[in-house]
C-alpha cells in the first residue's frame, strides 16, 4: 500500500498481487502480461488462431481466422465445426476427469447435491435425446425459465449438444416479459420447473408460463417442459406439458453431439438498450467459448483443485459464460447457488465458501454493500466469524465498485492475501474485457485497469478520436475480438445502429459506458453508463422500458425515469409521472405510488420496481416538448439545479417535482 488518497478517481492506493500467487499465475507478471499484448498486436489473427487451436477441440479445424468481409457482422474461425457441450462434458471424461466433481448444487436450505462430470455427461446426453424425442433441433429456439439448479445448467448444455440455440430468461421476469422473448425469439419450447425456492418461499414458475402463453401470440411455440423442483401443485395441459423426468429417464445415456460450424448461434440472451424492447444478443459457438474457457484460465486462474464460485443467476450472462460454460470448459469444479446472500440469514455466503471450501469467489458489487451493512448491523454475520481460508481469488462484477467495498472485501473477506479482479464486460462482449490478472497487474480499489491481451479498448471523443489519458471519454473496442455480439436476433440494422455507429466510423465497437485512463499507469475506470440505461444491482434496464410499463397503466398520462446513485444498489430507479387525474398527495399519494410500482412488477419484474415515485401536473420540457431528463436526474438526487433553464416552457414545475409527493 502506499497512498491513502481514496477520492473518487484520485484512487491511487495500489496493492501488489501477492508473490505466491504471481510465482503460480497462468499469466505470471507483467512481462508476460505484456508479451501476450505484443504477440496479438504483432498478428492478430495469429495470436487469436492459436488460442483457438490450443483452448478448444475441433471436430473440423478452421483454416479462417477473421472474416471482415461483411464488417461489422464478423466472422471467427467461420469454416471450422465443434460442439460445445462436447468441450464442456466429453472432453473432460477423455481428460481423466469423469470422477471429478463438476458441479456442487447448494440449495435453498441448504441441502447439497453433487454431479460428476460423468454424471452431468448422462444427465445432459439423456436431457438432448429427450429434447430430440419431442422434435427439437438444430437452429431451433428453446427458452429456458429455470431455477438455479443442476437441471438450469443441464438444459442449457442439452440445447447445446443438439444445436438448438437457448435464450435463458430470468426468473424473475413476469409472465409479459416471458411473452415477449419467446415471440421475439420464435421459440419451439420453454423449460421450465413447478416452481423455485428462494429465501424459504416457494415461487411460481410454470404457472408465468402458462400465464405468458395465455397472452397469445407465441405461434411458434410447441412444448413446455416441466422440472419438478418442489412439487407444488401446478396445472398441465395435456398435449403441450410434459414433466422433464417422464421426458428423459428412459433416454439413452448417450447422445452424438451435433457438430455446428463455429458461428452458429449458441444463445441469444435478451438486455436492455437506451430505446425500444430489449435486444435479443446472439453469441456464436467457438469465438464465444473460446473466451468462455481462455479468461476462466486468465482472469481467474482455474487450477484443477479450485472450488469455483459465481453468484451470479443462469438469467444473466455471467451466469451463461462463468457458470454453464466457462467452469465446465476447463474441467473445474464449481457450485450452483440456488439462495439469497441474506438466507437463513447474512452470514449465507461466508458460511457456504467455509463449507464447500471455495477457492475463488464472483460476486456483484451490491451483495457486498448489503453484506457490509448487514455485518455492521449484526456482528455474528460479519465474514471474521467464519473460516475463509479457502479462498485465493476474489471476483467483481456488473457494476462498478465503490473503493470503500473494495477495501473491505479486500481486507475483511480476502484477509489481505487475496487479490481482486474488477472485471468490465457486457452481455454484448461475452466475456471480460478490462481487468486486472491476479498473478500479474497492480491492483487499484475501483479501477478495472488494463484490457486483456487482444482486447482492444481505447477512449475516443464523439468524433471517434482518441482521447489522451487523464480526460474522459467513449469507451470502444477497436478490433473485433472472438467472443463479441453477433448480431440482434432479427434485428440487424439496430446492431449496426446501436454497436458501430457511422458517426464513430462504423467499425468500432461502441460500448455505452464512459471511462478515463489514469495519467500515469494508464489504468481504466468505468464512469458509468452514457446512455438511458441503468445499472440496479448490477441488472441492466433501459429506462424507456420503465416509461413504457408505466404509460401502459390506465391511469398514467405520462412517466419520465432517471437513475439515482443509491449507497446499496448502486442506482436505484426514480419515476416522474404525470396522471390522468389531479396530481395525488399525501396518503393518496402513496397509494397510487404502491399501485404502479406493483404495475411495473407485473409488466417487467419486480426487479424494474422504481424505489421512488414523484407526482407532478407536467414534466420539465422544452418549448419543443422534449422532457429535460438531466434537470430531473438533479432533482432525484435531491440537488440544487444550477443549470440554465431557460429553455424550459414550464420551469415552476421543478419546484413542484423537488420533493416526493
Ligand atoms: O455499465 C457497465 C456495467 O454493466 C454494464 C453491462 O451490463 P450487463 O450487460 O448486464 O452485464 C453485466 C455483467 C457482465 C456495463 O456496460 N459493468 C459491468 N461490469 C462492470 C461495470 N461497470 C463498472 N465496473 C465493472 N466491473
Amino acid at each position: 500500500m502506499v497512498n491513502q488518497d481514496n477520492q473518487g478517481l484520485q484512487e491511487n492506493r495500489v496493492f501488489a498481487p501477492p508473490a505466491e500467487f504471481v510465482a503460480n499465475a497462468a499469466i505470471s507478471g507483467m512481462d508476460a502480461y505484456n508479451k501476450l499484448c505484443a504477440e496479438a498486436a504483432g498478428d492478430y489473427e495469429g495470436f487469436w488462431a492459436r488460442l483457438a487451436r490450443e483452448n478448444l477441440d475441433w471436430h473440423k479445424p478452421f483454416t479462417s481466422t477473421l472474416d471482415e468481409s461483411e464488417a461489422p457482422f464478423y466472422k471467427w474461425f467461420a469454416d471450422g465445426e465443434l460442439n460445445v457441450s462436447y468441450n464442456c462434458l466429453d472432453r473432460n471424461l477423455k481428460n481423466g476427469n469423469a470422477g471429478k466433481t463438476a458441479i456442487i448444487f447448494e440449495a435453498d436450505d441448504g441441502k447439497v447435491t453433487r454431479a460428476t462430470y460423468q454424471e452431468l455427461y448422462e444427465k445432459v446426453c439423456k436431457f438432448a435425446n429427450g429434447l430430440k424425442s419431442r422434435g427439437i433441433k438444430k437452429g431451433d429456439r428453446v427458452v429456458i425459465y429455470m431455477p438455479m439448479s443442476i437441471e438450469g445448467v443441464a438444459a442449457m448444455q442439452a440445447c447445446a449438444r443438439i444445436g438448438a440455440t437457448h435464450s435463458v430468461v430470468f426468473g424473475g421476469f413476469s409472465a409479459k416479459s416471458l411473452q415477449e422473448r419467446i415471440i421475439d425469439a420464435g421459440a419451439v419450447a420453454v423449460i421450465t420447473a413447478d416452481e423455485q425456492m428462494r429465501g424459504g418461499k416457494h415461487l411460481p414458475l410454470k404457472t408465468i408460463v402458462d400465464e405468458a402463453l395465455a397472452l397469445g401470440g407465441c405461434t411458434t411455440m410447441k412444448d413446455v417442459i416441466v422440472y419438478k423442483r418442489t412439487g407444488g401443485n401446478i396445472p398441465f395441459v395435456e398435449g403441450r406439458d410434459t414433466w422433464l423426468h417422464d421426458l428423459v429417464d428412459a433416454q439413452p445415456a448417450e447422445c452424438e453431439p451435433e457438430w455446428v460450424g463455429a458461428e452458429h448461434p449458441l444463445f441469444i440472451l435478451y438486455t436492455s438498450g437506451s430505446t425500444g424492447t430489449p435486444k435479443g444478443v446472439q453469441h456464436s459457438s467457438g469465438g464465444y467459448l473460446l473466451w468462455a474457457a481462455l479468461t476462466m484460465k486468465w482472469t481467474f486462474d482455474l487450477k484443477p483443485n479450485d472450488v469455483f464460485w459465481c453468484t451470479a443467476d443462469i438469467g444473466w450472462v455471467t451466469g451463461h459464460t462463468y457458470i454453464a460454460y466457462g467452469p465446465l470448459a476447463v474441467g473445474g469444479t464449481e457450485i450452483v447457488f440456488e439462495g439469497v446472500p441474506t438466507y437463513p440469514n447474512a452470514g449465507r455466503f461466508w458460511e457456504t465458501i467455509d463449507k464447500h471450501k471455495v477457492s475463488i469467489f464472483y460476486t456483484a458489487p451490491t451483495a457486498i454493500r448489503s453484506l457490509i451493512k448487514a455485518a455492521d448491523v449484526d456482528p455474528k454475520v460479519h465474514p471474521k466469524n467464519y473460516d475463509l481460508s479457502s479462498l485465493r481469488l476474489l471476483g467483481s462484477v456488473g457494476e462498478p465498485i465503490n473503493p470503500e467495498a473494495w477495501m473491505w472485501y479486500y481486507k475483511n473477506v480476502g484477509r489481505e492475501k487475496c487479490p481482486i479482479v474488477d472485471t468490465f464486460w457486457q452481455t454484448e462482449t461475452g466475456g471480460h474485457m478490462i481487468t486486472p490478472l491476479p498473478g500479474a497487474t497492480p491492483m487499484v480499489p475501483g479501477s478495472c485497469t488494463l484490457p486483456l491481451p487482444g482486447i482492444m479498448t481505447a477512449i475516443v471523443d464523439e468524433a471517434g478520436q482518441d482521447v489522451p489519458n487523464g480526460q474522459g471519454g467513449i469507451l470502444v473496442v477497436k478490433r473485433p475480438w472472438p467472443s463479441m455480439i453477433r448480431t440482434i436476433w432479427g434485428n440487424p440494422d439496430r446492431f449496426k445502429t446501436s454497436y458501430f455507429p457511422e458517426e464513430l466510423g462504423g467499425r468500432m465497437y461502441l460500448a455505452g459506458d464512459g471511462a478515463i485512463r489514469n495519467k500515469e499507469t494508464g489504468y481504466f475506470t468505468i464512469t458509468g453508463r452514457i446512455d438511458d440505461v441503468l445499472n440496479v444491482s448490477g441488472h441492466r434496464m433501459g429506462t424507456m422500458e420503465i416509461e413504457s410499463a408505466l404509460v401502459a397503466n390506465p391511469i398514467v398520462a405520462e412517466a419520465a425515469v432517471v437513475g439515482k446513485p443509491d449507497d446499496t444498489t448502486g442506482e436505484s430507479i426514480c419515476a416522474f409521472v404525470v396522471l390522468k387525474q389531479a396530481r395525488p398527495t399525501g396518503e393518496e399519494a402513496k397509494k397510487l405510488a404502491l399501485e404502479l410500482r406493483n404495475w411495473v412488477a407485473k409488466e417487467i419484474g419486480p426487479i424494474a420496481k422504481p424505489k421512488e415515485i414523484r407526482f407532478g401536473d407536467n414534466l420539465p420540457k422544452t418549448r419543443s416538448g422534449k422532457i429535460m431528463r438531466r434537470l430531473l436526474r438533479v432533482l432525484a438526487k435531491g440537488e440544487t439545479i444550477t443549470q440554465d433553464v431557460s429553455t424550459l416552457e414550464n420551469p415552476a414545475i421543478l419546484e413542484q417535482l423537488k420533493e416526493a409527493s
